[in-house]
C-alpha cells in the first residue's frame, strides 16, 4: 500500500461513475464497537466531541489507513475534513419516493465540489467516505445514486430532481457492514424509503480538498472579525470584496451586482454567475468575453479617472521611501536579468488623501462587474501593490500554466460560463509601450496540455509565442494568474513602470492561510486530545498552492504519518510545521 496506485479498474470506475464501493474495510470487531457506542449514544452527530471512550472509534475512522491512501488519490494530498461525521438511518430515509429533492450535480458546475481530472492526476474537490455499519440489499432503499452526475453537461431535469420521474437512472447502493463507500460529492443522489429488514446505518464523513472554500467550523473563533479599522473605511463594495474567509460572517460571501458603471452589494448571499448561454443584455460584452477565453487576459481601456491618476501617481511620488527592491526574478533567463523589483504595499493604508484612489480600484463597478462573469460572486482580494520598476530593473520569468492542473488557480469553461478562480488586475498609472517591458504572457496558455518549455519559461526561445500588451495609463488588465503563463520583461524605459496590481480569488478556494488554517481556530471541543494525524485534516481551508505546502498524510508500512516537509514553493506560513497535538 506505501507506493502502489489504485488499479486501473478502480481509476476507470470512479472516473466513469463516480464513486467505488470498498469491500470489507472495517473487521467484524470493528464494526461492532461502532455499532455499541451509536446503540448506547441515541444521538446521530456530535461524535468527534463525545466523551473521551466514546468518540475513538470515529476519530480513528477519520484516519483510516486505507481511506487516507484512497483519498490522496482522489481528493489530492492535505486533504480536510470538511462535514463532520453523521449517522444516516430509517429516519433519514424518505416517506415519498424520493423525500427531499435529490442533492448533486455539476450544472451548474461548483468548483469547490467538482471533479477534476487532467493528464492521469484526479483532483476531486469533495468527497464522501461512508461507511456501512449494516448492510444494505439490492432492494433495500434508502441511499440511492444516479451515476455518472458528476460529469453531467445539461442541469437535472425537475422531475427527476424533485422524484418525480426516475428515468431509469436511479441506483440503488449496495453495501455490507464493513464496506466504505467513496463518493465524489457532485454525484447525484437521495434517500428512497427503507424497506429493508435490518436496520439503515450508514456513517458519512465530508472531506474536502485542501484549499476549498465551504463551511465553517464550531470554534469561538469562527464568529470574531478579523478586520482592521482603516477596512472599516472602505466602500460597502469595497469591504465587501475584501472579506477574510472561514469566518461566520463571510461565510457564505457577499455578492456583489452591477452593470460595469455603478454595482451594489446584494441583500442576499446567493450566488450570482451569468454565463453567455443565457443571454443578460447589457451584461456581459461578448467580444471582452471572447477575448478572455481566447487568451486567458483581457485589457478595459480607460477605467481611471484622471483625478485618481494624478492622485495615486502623487501618492507614490510621496512615500517613496517606503518603496522596497525585492528580488531578482529572471531565474536564469539572458533576457529577462536586470536589479531587484522596486514594489510599494499596504496603499490603502497610506494616509489620506493617498489612499483613496486605491481603497477605489478594490470594489470598483468596472472590476466588480467582469469578476462576477469571470468567476462568479463572492471573490475577494488582497490590498494593492504597486510594481515599480525602473531601468534595468529585472523581468519575471514566466510562470505558472494549465498543466500541472490546479483547481484552485484554474480555467473552465461550461455551458457558457467562465470559471476562472484567480484573477490578478493590473491597473496602469503611466503608458506602457512596445519597448518598455513590463507584464508578458502567453496567450492560450491556460489551456496548455503540456508543461511551459524551458525557452519560453526565460523567453531566451519564446517560439514567437509572448505576447506583450500595451497600455495607456488608466487602463486594466485582467489574467488568469495561476491558469495563463504569465510573467514580465525587465524594464527599459527612463520612465518608470506604475502598475498596481490586485490579486482576486473567487469564492471557491483560500489560497493564502490565514488563522482559519488552525484547527483550535476552526473546531471547539471536536478537536480535544486528537493526534496530531486526525488535528491535520481538521485544518480550516488552507494555502493551496502545491502538493508540497500543507501538512500531509502519508502510509508508512501501513501506518498513517503527517508529513510536514515543506516541498514545493509557497509554503503556507499559517500551518503547523511539526507535531501540535497537546499530551493526551
Ligand atoms: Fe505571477
Amino acid at each position: 500500500m506505501d507506493d502502489d496506485r489504485m488499479t486501473n479498474e478502480e481509476n476507470y470506475a470512479f472516473d466513469v461513475a463516480g464513486y467505488l464501493v470498498l469491500k470489507g474495510v472495517l473487521k467484524p470487531a470493528e464494526v461492532d464497537a461502532l455499532n455499541t457506542v451509536l446503540d448506547d449514544a441515541k444521538e446521530t452527530s456530535g461524535m468527534l466531541a463525545w466523551p473521551e471512550g466514546r468518540r475513538e472509534p470515529f476519530r480513528d475512522l477519520l484516519v483510516h489507513p486505507l481511506l487516507v491512501w484512497y483519498l490522496n488519490q482522489v481528493c489530492g494530498v492535505g486533504f480536510r475534513l470538511e462535514h463532520l461525521p453523521r449517522l444516516l438511518t430509517n429516519a433519514d430515509s424518505a416517506d415519498t419516493p424520493f423525500g427531499e429533492p435529490l442533492t448533486g450535480g455539476d450544472e451548474p458546475r461548483d468548483q469547490s465540489r467538482a471533479y477534476f481530472h487532467q493528464n492521469q492526476v484526479r483532483q476531486c474537490q469533495f468527497v464522501r467516505a461512508i461507511w456501512a455499519l449494516e448492510d444494505v440489499g439490492p432492494d433495500d432503499g434508502g441511499l440511492f445514486v444516479v451515476p455518472c452526475t458528476h460529469k453531467e453537461n445539461v442541469e437535472t431535469p425537475e422531475d427527476l430532481r424533485n422524484g418525480i420521474d426516475d428515468m431509469g437512472l436511479v441506483k440503488q447502493v449496495v453495501l455490507e457492514k464493513g464496506d466504505l463507500l467513496i463518493l465524489s460529492d457532485t454525484v447525484l443522489r437521495g434517500f428512497r424509503p427503507w424497506t429493508g429488514q435490518g436496520k439503515m446505518r450508514l456513517l458519512d464523513y465530508g472531506f474536502a480538498a485542501r484549499g476549498v472554500i465551504h463551511s465553517t467550523g464550531t470554534g469561538e473563533m469562527v464568529d470574531s472579525d478579523p478586520y482592521p479599522e482603516w477596512k472599516r473605511e472602505l466602500s460597502e463594495e469595497g469591504r465587501a470584496a475584501t472579506y477574510v474567509p472561514g469566518y461566520a460572517h463571510a461565510t457564505p460571501p457577499p455578492t456583489i451586482l452591477g452593470d460595469g458603471t455603478s454595482n451594489r452589494v446584494a441583500d442576499h448571499r446567493d450566488l450570482y454567475h451569468p454565463g453567455i448561454y443565457k443571454l443578460d443584455p447589457g451584461n456581459i460584452d461578448l467580444k471582452e468575453f471572447y477575448f478572455w477565453d481566447l487568451n486567458g487576459y483581457l485589457v478595459i481601456r480607460n477605467i481611471m479617472s484622471r483625478d485618481d491618476i494624478e492622485l495615486a501617481n502623487e501618492a507614490i511620488d510621496r512615500f517613496s521611501d517606503r518603496i522596497v527592491v525585492g528580488d531578482e526574478l529572471s531565474r536564469g533567463s539572458k533576457s529577462l536579468a536586470g536589479t531587484g523589483r522596486p514594489l510599494l504595499g499596504a496603499l490603502m493604508e497610506l494616509p489620506k488623501p493617498y489612499c483613496e484612489p486605491f481603497r477605489r480600484m478594490v470594489g470598483h463597478p468596472a472590476i466588480t462587474h467582469r469578476l462576477t462573469w469571470m468567476g462568479g460572486s463572492g471573490f475577494r482580494c488582497g490590498g494593492p501593490t504597486a510594481f515599480l520598476s525602473v531601468k534595468g530593473s529585472t523581468g519575471h520569468a514566466l510562470h505558472d500554466s494549465n498543466e500541472p492542473l490546479n483547481p484552485s488557480r484554474s480555467y473552465v469553461f461550461k455551458n457558457g460560463r467562465s470559471y476562472c478562480e484567480a484573477v490578478t488586475i493590473a491597473w496602469q498609472l503611466r503608458d506602457v509601450d512596445e519597448d518598455d517591458g513590463g507584464f508578458a504572457c502567453v496567450p492560450g496558455s491556460h489551456k496548455a496540455q503540456y508543461p511551459i518549455p524551458p525557452g519560453v519559461r526565460s523567453c531566451d526561445d519564446h517560439m514567437d509565442l509572448v505576447a506583450h500588451p500595451t497600455f495607456k495609463a488608466g487602463d486594466v488588465l485582467f489574467f488568469m494568474d495561476g491558469a495563463l503563463t504569465h510573467g514580465a520583461l525587465a524594464w527599459q524605459s527612463d520612465v518608470g513602470r506604475r502598475g498596481i496590481l490586485i490579486k482576486y480569488s473567487a469564492r471557491n478556494f483560500n489560497r493564502s492561510g490565514g488563522d482559519m488554517c488552525h484547527p483550535e481556530n476552526r473546531w471547539g471541543p471536536e478537536i480535544e486530545g486528537m493526534t496530531d494525524e486526525q488535528l491535520s485534516i481538521m485544518r480550516g481551508p488552507d494555502r493551496d498552492n502545491r502538493r508540497g505546502n500543507v501538512p500531509r498524510l502519508d502510509i508508512v508500512d501501513g501506518e498513517v504519518r503527517v508529513n510536514y516537509d515543506r516541498a514545493g514553493g509557497l509554503y503556507s506560513t499559517a500551518t503547523p510545521d511539526g507535531p501540535v497535538a497537546k499530551d493526551r
